[in-house]
């Protein structure tokens, strides 16, 4: 009769464990063992999910651990950053990309002021934050646009952002392909045009879109002034060598000063244009311009760029009239001084200044190395009238010689080019009805 220690199926058989035994304490353990635990189907099942479970747990581990691995062995990350010049770039190029998968895109809103002060305003769609496939030049590329919750870009208080380009180990080479063809599709929306920066917190950003290059010709000054200029920017620009073999600091300083009206501004425009050059303005009656970031940003100026402080007398000047009512501009005049003679770049710098009133700057800021070229900008001579009038009216050359003889009898010398292109731009296309009109000039203030 077999004895056992409770009823049904998995109950421990103790003459079993008896008979399998050899009689020796470790035979009898062996044998309940198997007992116990091999045969019992209860145990056996137990131990089986158990074993699963744990050969399951083990897999999963294997797999995340692996997968991250092949990740890093099979794929590449690019990490654009919001602050470098390439992702605007990036953006443009895959807003026109074809090839793109995703529909999901934000604006992007730019506002155009033209010289006749109108506004234009022009919306590119870019693609939005979140993922987006594409396809290029046969290998998928997943792009993630993401948005930092928490950090802030202090300086025009947008959320800091990256873009993540991700894809196979084998086509890294195409993020420098790819990176390339963003650069060539900006450089191209610049070419013969002229970029305009103004400073934003402690750096600089384009302002607008890029201007069409002003022509060169288009800016009469008087004779030989606007080559004189040219050339000694030329030079300057050339002399790279001479400049450091002798420990001088490369930058040179040019004001034009002389009555509104006669061309400054549009000359520098001009310049630059002609130079392949852009152009950095720079307030320095703005309020919350202080020396530090003065000379931050005159250290940090774009490549191939020209530092322009228009009516440099103005900023100065406003702070000695507004200092009883409390308010003082941020910039002082000796840090405007320490930013010109501190600007340290390896570059040329060029740093051009306007003025209607060179009286009332400081002899500090005239002194050479801080002004190295001064030229007077004056009211139209007779020479600027003959070559604004055939720029305006073509071929037109007998009717010149009226408009000139007229303006002459008129014995007026304080009239400004500004005045003669409003007259023009008047008759247009009418060269007689702007010689009838020569009387007009007479007054400074005549509306059209
Ligand atoms: N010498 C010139 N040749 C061609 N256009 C001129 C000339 N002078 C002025 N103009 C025209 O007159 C307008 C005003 O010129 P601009 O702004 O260059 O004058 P400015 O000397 O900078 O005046 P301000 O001292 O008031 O700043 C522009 O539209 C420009 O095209
Ligand atoms: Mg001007």
């Amino acid at each position: 009769m077999s004895q056992t220690s409770g009823n049904g199926v998995g109950a421990i058989d103790l003459e079993k464990i008896q008979k399998n035994s050899d009689g020796s304490i470790t035979g009898v353990a062996k044998s309940a063992f198997n007992e116990v635990v091999v045969n019992n189907p209860y145990f056996a099942a137990g131990g089986g999910l158990m074993l699963l479970g744990t050969t399951l747990a083990v897999a999963r581990h294997g797999i995340v651990k692996s997968s991250g691995f092949f990740y890093r062995q099979l794929l590449v990350d690019l990490e654009i950053p919001s602050k470098d010049k390439s992702y605007l770039w990036f953006l443009e190029w895959m807003s026109r990309y074809k090839h793109r998968s995703s529909r999901h895109l934000s604006v992007e809103t730019n506002y155009v002021q033209h010289d006749n002060g109108a506004i234009t305003t022009k919306f590119s769609l870019v693609p939005g934050p979140g993922k987006h496939l594409i396809k290029y030049q046969g290998a998928y590329m997943l792009i993630n646009r993401e948005r930092s919750g928490k950090l802030i870009d202090m300086t025009n208080g947008s959320p800091f952002e990256t873009v993540t380009l991700t894809t196979l180990y084998r086509d890294r080479f195409l993020f420098q392909s790819l990176l390339d063809e963003a650069k060539k599709l900006a450089l191209k929306a610049q070419e013969g045009k002229t970029v305009l920066f103004t400073s934003w917190g402690p750096e600089w950003r384009p302002f607008g879109q890029p201007r069409k290059k002003r022509m060169f010709g288009s800016v009469i000054l008087d004779e030989g002034v606007g080559e004189a200029i040219l050339n000694d920017v030329k030079d300057f620009m050339e002399s790279g060598d001479w400049y450091h073999r002798r420990g001088i600091p490369y930058r040179r300083g040019y004001l034009l000063y002389g009555p509104p009206g006669s061309g400054k501004t549009s000359y520098i425009q001009a310049l630059a244009g002609e130079l392949d050059y852009n152009i950095c303005i720079l307030n320095l009656s703005e309020n919350n311009l202080t020396d530090d970031r003065l000379n931050h940003l005159m250290n940090h100026i774009p490549e191939r760029s020209i530092l322009l402080l228009e009516d440099v007398d103005a900023a100065f000047n406003k702070r000695e009239q507004s200092k009883e009512k409390g308010f003082t501009s941020g910039v002082t005049f000796s840090g405007l001084l320490n930013a010109l003679d501190g600007v340290t770049s390896a570059e040329e710098c060029i740093t051009f200044m306007t003025t209607n009133h060179p009286d009332k700057l400081d002899p500090a800021l005239m002194r050479p190395g801080r002004v190295d070229f001064k030229v007077f900008i004056n009211n139209a001579t007779e020479y600027q009238v003959r070559k604004m009038f055939l720029r305006f009216y073509e071929d037109e050359h007998e009717l010149c010689d009226q408009f000139t003889r007229k303006y002459r009898d008129l014995g007026i010398s304080d009239v400004s080019t500004a005045q003669l292109q409003g007259l023009f731009i008047y008759n247009k296309r009418n060269p007689q009805g702007a010689v009838d009109m020569v009387e007009t000039l007479r007054r400074p203030s005549t509306v059209f």
